[in-house]
């Protein structure tokens, strides 16, 4: 029997784990281009209520055995360990979509208890959200990101390929009633929506919601995107130029993705994430966890350290903070998206987590 058989996690890390040459002795997630994260992303389900056609295939994602997914006990302690002992000051539950999982409420009482102080946030399609808001805000939930496309039922049906668009706005309106307000709006627009943002814009400043558009990126289980095809930052201002006044205000901090407008002299304010046509990799606080509990330092790399197989055979919240900073440390500069011979990863979007 070898070491590996028998389970000495300390011996397995060393045949698995990525380089650390040349790293200074620091806690923090830095990489060899300067970045630290801070910003940790976990997604807890390859799951989700619809099925948007730049992110999920028609049939949904291939389901991930239920004994490879974290557990809540083991999800709190991961996480536990990024903020105590790697310097993560912030928390964001995605899937897929969050609310597929019973036991969320759990997972973010457990993290709340642990880490007092931090935010927990989630990125939800609010589907089915009105009839669980209570709970969450209760558990420690401190804040929501909801994705919507479209206020156009029909739209929103043929882009989700489901008819839920009802459901999507009582969730948001209860968000916000609970307490969670403002609210951020995600949008991500293909050509069949762009003429929508406009009304999706209004009925936002409306609702006293912020909305944030987001560029299309390469990350669409069908591997369809093609950059002729998306919604460009530019686009969208032209359309929303048309309609809303807009003076721009740039970022509020170098890692925020969102460049912001004021919308008719303000305070009201529209966010544009352009992923694509100006990326912003070099300002990257982000480290991601997948549901089967590997890090993934980019949404681009499919490079991706395992850390469910060394916590389920006992390694110590020591030798999982090394492994992650391991991970971090290798973290490639830019996602390569300009590259002639880029090749989206393999993992989508679903499946990664937002
Ligand atoms: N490009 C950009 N954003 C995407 N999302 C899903 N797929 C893509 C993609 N291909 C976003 C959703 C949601 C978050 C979970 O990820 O709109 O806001
Ligand atoms: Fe589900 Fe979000 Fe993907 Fe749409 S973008 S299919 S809501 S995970």
């Amino acid at each position: 029997m070898t070491a590996i058989d028998i389970g000495i996690p300390g011996l397995r890390h060393a045949l698995d784990a990525p380089s650390v040459e040349g790293r200074p002795d620091t806690p923090y997630l830095l990489d060899k281009f300067g970045r630290v994260a801070r910003d940790l992303r976990v997604s807890i389900t390859e799951k989700c209520s619809l099925r948007c056609t730049y992110c999920m295939p028609e049939e949904g994602l291939p389901p991930i055995p239920a004994e490879e997914l974290l557990t809540a006990d083991e999800l709190v302690r991961v996480v536990t360990l990024a903020v105590q002992q790697l310097g993560v000051r912030e928390v964001r539950f995605t899937g897929g979509e969050p609310l597929m999982r019973r036991d969320l409420e759990d997972i973010i009482a457990g993290c709340s208890k642990n880490l007092p102080g931090i935010p927990l946030a989630m990125t939800s399609n609010a589907v089915g959200l009105e009839h669980r808001i209570a709970g969450l805000v209760e558990a420690g939930l401190t804040r929501v990101n909801i994705s919507l496309d479209s206020i156009d039922r029909a739209g929103f049906a043929a882009l989700t390929r489901r008819d839920r668009l009802p459901s999507v706005m009582a969730g948001i309106r209860a968000a916000r009633d609970a307490g969670l307000a403002p609210i951020k709006i995600n949008a991500v627009l293909m050509r069949p929506t762009l003429a929508g943002a406009v009304d999706l814009l209004q009925w936002c400043l409306d609702e006293r919601c912020e909305l944030r558009f987001i560029e299309e990126m390469p990350l669409d289980a069908d591997h369809e995107w093609a950059r002729a095809n998306m919604v460009t930052a530019q686009d969208l201002l032209d359309v929303l130029g048309a309609r809303f006044e807009l003076t721009e205000v740039g970022r509020d901090d170098p890692s925020a993705p969102a460049e912001e407008w004021l919308v008719n002299g303000g305070p009201a304010r529209v966010g544009i994430i352009a992923t694509v046509t100006r990326s912003f990799c070099s300002d990257c606080d982000r480290t991601r966890l997948t549901a089967d509990g590997r890090i993934r330092s980019c949404l681009f790399s499919d490079h991706e350290v395992d850390l469910r197989t060394p916590l389920r055979r006992g390694a110590t919240d020591a030798d999982l903070a090394q492994l992650w900073r391991a991970a971090m440390w290798n973290k490639w500069a830019g996602n390569g998206i300009d590259a002639p011979d880029f090749e989206p990863p393999a993992r989508s979007m679903g499946a990664i987590g937002g």
